[in-house]
C-alpha cells in the first residue's frame, strides 16, 4: 500500500499525502513513495502537479517524530538528506508544482509546501518550523528556504522561537499566494493548474527554471541565462503558433508541447 494517491485528469495531476491517521507525516516510506509517484509522472502529458494531504486537517505534520526519536547522529544525516533529495526534485521538477495547503504545515510540512513554486491555502492552514522545540534543526530545507521566501527576521522568529502562522499571515508576508475556504481550495487549485497548462509547456518550463536558476546568480549570468531559454523557445512549434494567431488576431490551437 502506498502513502501517496495520484490522480492525473489530463494536463493536470494531483498528488495527496495520505496517511491521514498520523496527520501525514513524513516516515520514510512516505518520503519513498513520494519519490516513486514523481518518477512515475509522465511530464509529455501532465503540465502542472498539485500537492496536497489527504483530510480536512493537515496538508503534512512534519516528519515523522517517533521514527525520528531513535536515529543515530548518522542515520538522522541520511535521513534530512533523503527528504531533501526528494524535495529538490519536486523545486526542479521540470513541470510547476502547486501545494494546496489544507491545514497543518508544521516542519516538514512547511518545508514540503516552500519546496512547491506555488503555494496556496485554505484558510485553517497553519505554518511553522517548530523543531528546535523538538531539539533539532528543520531538516528538509527549512532553515534554507524559509529565510528566501518571506522577511528573514520573520524566518527566524518561525525558527528561534516556534511561532506559526495562520495562513493570513502567510498571505500577508508573501509564503502563500492565496487563502481560501476549505471547500474551495482544491478547485481553486485546479483552475490555477489548468491555467498554467493552457500555457505553452516549453515556455512555461523555460519560465521556471530561469527564475530557479537565475535567482542564485548574478544579475550577469542570470540574464545570459535567460537569452538562452528565451531563444530556445523559438524553436518550438507552440512558438510559431502563438505568434502566428497574435499576429492573425485568432486564437491560437491548443498548444502541443513541442
Ligand atoms: N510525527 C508523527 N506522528 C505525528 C506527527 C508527526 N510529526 N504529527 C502528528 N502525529 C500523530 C500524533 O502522534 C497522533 O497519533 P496518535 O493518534 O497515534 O496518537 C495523530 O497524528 C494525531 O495528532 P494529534 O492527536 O497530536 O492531533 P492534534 O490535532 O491534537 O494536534 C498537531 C495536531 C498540533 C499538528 C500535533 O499533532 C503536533 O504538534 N504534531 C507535531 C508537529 C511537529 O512538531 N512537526 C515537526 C516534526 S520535526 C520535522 O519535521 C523535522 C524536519 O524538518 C525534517
Amino acid at each position: 500500500m502506498s502513502f501517496v494517491n495520484y490522480d492525473q485528469d489530463g494536463a493536470v495531476a494531483v498528488i495527496t499525502i495520505n496517511r491521514e491517521k498520523a496527520l501525514n507525516a513524513l516516515n520514510s516510506q512516505v518520503l519513498d513513495d513520494l519519490d516513486t509517484t514523481l518518477n512515475n509522472v509522465d511530464t509529455d502529458v501532465v503540465r502542472c502537479l498539485i500537492i496536497t494531504g489527504a483530510g480536512p486537517k493537515s496538508f503534512v505534520a512534519g516528519a515523522d517524530i517517533g521514527e525520528m526519536s531513535a536515529l543515530t547522529k548518522e542515520e538522522a544525516e541520511f535521513f534530512g538528506r533523503k527528504g531533501n533529495a526528494v524535495f529538490r526534485k519536486i523545486e526542479t521538477f521540470p513541470i510547476p508544482v502547486i501545494a494546496a495547503v489544507n491545514g497543518f504545515a508544521l516542519g516538514g510540512g512547511c518545508e514540503l509546501s516552500m519546496a512547491c513554486d506555488i503555494r496556496i491555502a485554505a484558510d485553517n492552514a497553519l505554518f511553522g518550523q517548530p523543531e528546535v522545540g523538538l531539539g533539532i534543526t528543520p531538516g528538509f530545507g527549512g532553515t534554507q528556504r524559509l529565510a528566501r521566501l518571506i522577511p528573514v527576521g520573520l524566518a527566524k522568529q518561525m525558527v528561534y522561537a516556534t511561532t506559526n502562522i495562520d495562513a493570513n499571515q502567510a498571505k500577508a508576508c508573501g509564503l502563500v499566494n492565496d487563502v481560501y475556504p476549505q471547500e474551495e481550495l482544491m478547485p481553486a487549485a485546479k483552475k490555477l493548474a489548468g491555467k498554467i497548462a493552457k500555457n505553452a509547456p516549453i515556455a512555461v518550463r523555460h519560465c521556471k527554471q530561469a527564475i530557479n536558476e537565475g535567482l542564485d546568480l548574478n544579475m550577469d549570468k542570470a540574464i545570459d541565462l535567460e537569452a538562452k531559454l528565451f531563444g530556445g523557445c523559438f524553436e518550438s512549434g507552440d512558438q510559431k503558433e502563438g505568434m502566428d494567431a497574435f499576429l492573425n488576431k485568432r486564437k491560437h490551437e491548443p498548444f502541443q508541447n513541442k
